[in-house]
């Protein structure tokens, strides 16, 4: 089996932070989506992977390069626009040729890995699986109507009155029939190739489909708030390791870990919580489901419940921030300089809420 990861599409929902980054890139927990997305397709045994890439291909290319550190030979395709899931499998045909394929978005994150989907799908006769998961909204994702013997009756992108609260999980499982179904299909009301519309095809065609329910977490990262429970899932899952330097001063956590070089000074740390390398907490206190990247220093602050990206740095802010999504190379600190007022420079679509 071969796998595709699709990492297209432009992040818009992410602003401002997608504007420097591919939205697959910002980090849950220190690491980014798409390398935990390369690491489940590679622990379920595969490795041949093929990545999508759109406007963001140079940031992805840089950053994932040939897949060697985790043992796997990635392929890039090109898709020039974002025209669509099936669209992007379209584009992958040479890429796969004949062979069974897990398609996996490269913004997902879900609860423990893929491996017995997949080894259950190497062996049937099924010419596609999908992952449903039970959830409150489902009208904001692809939502799957079962019959009371369990089969896929219909599948609907996006509906206003979903006939279920079954949504498709951004996993799906297929062998080469699904380039008949993409041919099959015409772009939906958005002007998109649905993935759903291509499903649909197979089982109207008769093909087996056979649907598989998640029982555990699943989040699509696309918004901010989504971002930090992703955030706060993956903490509670990852193994503590104290790896940095912790002064005698300092309370540090059982489900805390402390990356090489990192340095805690004088400080508290409540875990679950992540400092990543070359990080400084000082005469700070760090509190649950934080990730703290890479060369970010934190002094004379309190902070909790909050993402801050690599290089950033805070700085005796006089006030706790909390439920916060911070990008990379922003500086927050107290101004010395009169008059007393919030001095701000944010980008475009930024958000900031004052007390
Ligand atoms: O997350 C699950 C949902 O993903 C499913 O429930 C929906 O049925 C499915 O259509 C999809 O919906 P989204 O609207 O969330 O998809 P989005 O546009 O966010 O794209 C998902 C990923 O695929 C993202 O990493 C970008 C990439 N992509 C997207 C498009 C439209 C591409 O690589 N190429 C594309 O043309």
């Amino acid at each position: 089996m071969k796998g595709l990861i699709l990492s297209g599409g432009t992040g818009s929902r992410l602003y401002p932070l997608t504007y420097s980054n591919a939205k697959q890139l910002i980090p849950v927990a220190n690491k980014p989506i798409l390398f935990r997305v390369i690491e489940s397709i590679r622990d379920a045994g595969i490795t041949e992977i093929g990545i999508v890439v759109g406007s963001t291909a140079d940031k992805i290319k840089e950053a994932v390069g040939r897949g060697g550190r985790w043992g796997v030979q990635i392929t890039y395709i090109q898709q020039d626009q974002p025209l669509g899931l099936a669209h992007a499998v379209k584009v992958s045909q040479d890429f796969l040729g004949d062979d069974r394929f897990v398609m996996f978005l490269g913004d997902n994150v879900i609860e423990g890995g893929i491996s017995p989907l997949i080894a259950q799908f190497a062996e049937s006769e099924w010419n596609s699986q999908i992952v449903l998961t039970r959830i409150e909204q489902p009208e904001q994702y692809g939502v799957a109507e079962l019959g009371e013997d369990g089969r896929i009756i219909r599948l609907i992108e996006k509906p206003k009155n979903p006939p279920s609260d079954l949504a498709l999980v951004g996993i799906y499982m297929f062998d080469a029939n699904v380039f008949k179904a993409v041919d099959g299909i015409k772009p939906s009301w958005r002007g998109e190739l649905e993935i759903t519309d291509a499903i649909q095809w197979l089982v109207d065609h008769d093909y087996r489909v056979h649907p598989y329910i998640h029982r555990g977490w699943w989040i699509d990262t696309g918004r901010p708030g989504d971002m930090l429970e992703a955030n706060d899932l993956v903490l509670e899952e990852i193994e503590y390791a104290i790896e940095g330097y912790v002064d005698r001063d300092s309370q540090v956590g059982r489900r805390v870990t402390i990356e090489q070089g990192a340095e805690i000074i004088n400080s508290v740390v409540r875990g679950p919580a992540i400092i990543g390398e070359g990080a400084r907490i000082i005469n700070s206190y760090i509190g649950p489901f934080t990730s703290i990247a890479n060369n970010v220093t934190i002094e004379d602050s309190e902070i909790e419940h909050s993402m801050v990206l690599s290089n950033s740095r805070i700085n005796d802010i006089g006030t706790r921030i909390q439920d916060s999504l911070i990008g990379s190379n922003v500086t927050i600190s107290r101004s010395p300089i009169k008059p007393k007022a919030l001095k701000l420079t944010l980008a475009d679509h930024s958000q900031v809420g004052i007390l």
